[in-house]
């Protein structure tokens, strides 16, 4: 799907790194260590943060403009770290330069944002990936694996439910609708991924959606999804509801049910449970550092030893559920989508 290879050394892959903020830190951390890939500079709108987070974190270089860092000859990728509203503007411009882009989830705030950077990433020959962790923790490719297995039986039902209660820190882009603020892209981004995975990335036929909204930005929402294999689906996310990263695929032989499939809960194995319907239960413990297994992975297929098309795929289906989901928001009417002919293998275990 992307055109030729850029051509690379088998030397680490040189991040440059846009925005300095909160979850910059972990991604920067994992550029660090992953041995696959280091950071050559980051990019502030203010010079005086990027350096101050340049000696924090060793980095090198710091620029005072993402433009001067995207058009930097030391770099052969960027980490993108904005607001939502900022993804597309800046994925494109670094694509434009030739530069590989790793961006944080949600990709862009529409589907047609996400279709576009595809198409130039193809046209340019470079690769682009969303920094979705859980889909590269090995726990998700061990339950694919259960999924595949036929081990639940026929798949009635999927239930997601990613939550987090405020306070929110001043003036934070989450909270800003200009900036694609809102429970549903910053949350159902992993609920209704993950739905998507479960059904082997295919689209559901039907959708509808109840939600709360203040200030222009989603606080609160639940889609209903049915599959045209009968399989209905639920996922709920919310601002306003203690924490949860909570999940089950529910067949009528058994189970699996997950209570932090989006990251792991700090200190407590990472675990998942098939419940069976004879009551028994087992668990699996699965260890895995996912944000360093997936910069890992997209250095590979920058230099050729791997090919993530899934997951790209699976990125634009979830850009485009989310449009979905926002439709039957706002008219209160239940909507009905095309189906794609079904080309992808198991997410997670390919
Ligand atoms: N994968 C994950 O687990 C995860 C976790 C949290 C967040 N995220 C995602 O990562 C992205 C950034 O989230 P965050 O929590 O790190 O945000 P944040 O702390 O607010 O940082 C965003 C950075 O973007 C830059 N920026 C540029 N224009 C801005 C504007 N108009 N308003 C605010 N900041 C602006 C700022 O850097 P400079 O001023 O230095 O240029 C700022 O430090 C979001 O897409 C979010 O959904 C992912």
């Amino acid at each position: 799907m992307n055109g030729p290879l850029t051509e690379l050394s088998a030397a680490n892959v040189r991040f440059g790194v846009l925005g300095t903020g909160r979850i910059t830190r972990r991604i920067v951390a994992e550029l660090q260590q992953s041995g696959a890939t280091n950071v050559a500079a980051i990019g502030s709108r203010e010079l005086v943060r990027g350096r101050w987070f340049a000696d924090q974190f060793g980095i090198a270089r710091a620029l005072g403009s993402y433009q001067e860092l995207i058009e930097s000859p030391e770099i052969d990728a960027v980490y993108i770290a904005l607001p939502p509203a900022l993804h597309h503007e800046w994925a494109m411009r670094a694509v434009e330069q030739g530069k590989h882009v790793l961006c944080e989830k949600p990709l862009m705030v529409d589907a047609g944002e996400a279709l576009e950077l595809d198409t130039l990433a193809s046209k340019q020959g470079v690769y682009w990936l969303d920094a979705t962790g859980w889909l590269h923790h090995p726990r998700t490719k061990r339950m694919a694996e259960h999924l595949q297995s036929g081990r639940l039986g026929e798949l009635r039902h999927v239930s997601t439910a990613v939550s987090f209660f405020e306070p929110f820190q001043t003036n934070d882009h989450r909270l800003v609708a200009e900036l694609g603020g809102g429970c549903l892209l910053d949350l159902g981004w992993y609920a209704v991924g993950f739905v998507l995975w479960s059904q082997q990335q295919c689209l559901p036929t039907r959708v509808s959606a109840l939600g709360q909204q203040r200030d222009g930005v989603w606080r609160r929402v639940t889609a209903m999804m049915e599959f045209a294999n009968g399989v209905t689906a639920t996922a709920h996310c919310a601002y306003d509801v203690a924490t949860r990263k909570w999940m089950e695929i529910a067949g009528h032989e058994a189970s699996i049910v997950c209570d932090d499939f989006t990251r792991p809960w700090v200190e407590r194995p990472t675990r998942f449970w098939i419940h069976d319907r004879a009551g028994s239960v087992v668990s699996e413990a699965i260890a895995g550092q996912q944000e360093r297994e997936m910069v890992i992975a997209f250095a590979e297929e920058i230099r050729g030893a791997q090919e993530l098309s899934w997951l790209r795929r699976q990125a634009i289906q979830t850009q485009q559920l989310l449009a979905a989901i926002t439709d039957a928001l706002r008219t209160g009417q239940t909507v009905e989508l095309p189906q794609e002919e079904k080309t992808a293998s198991l997410p997670g275990n390919n």
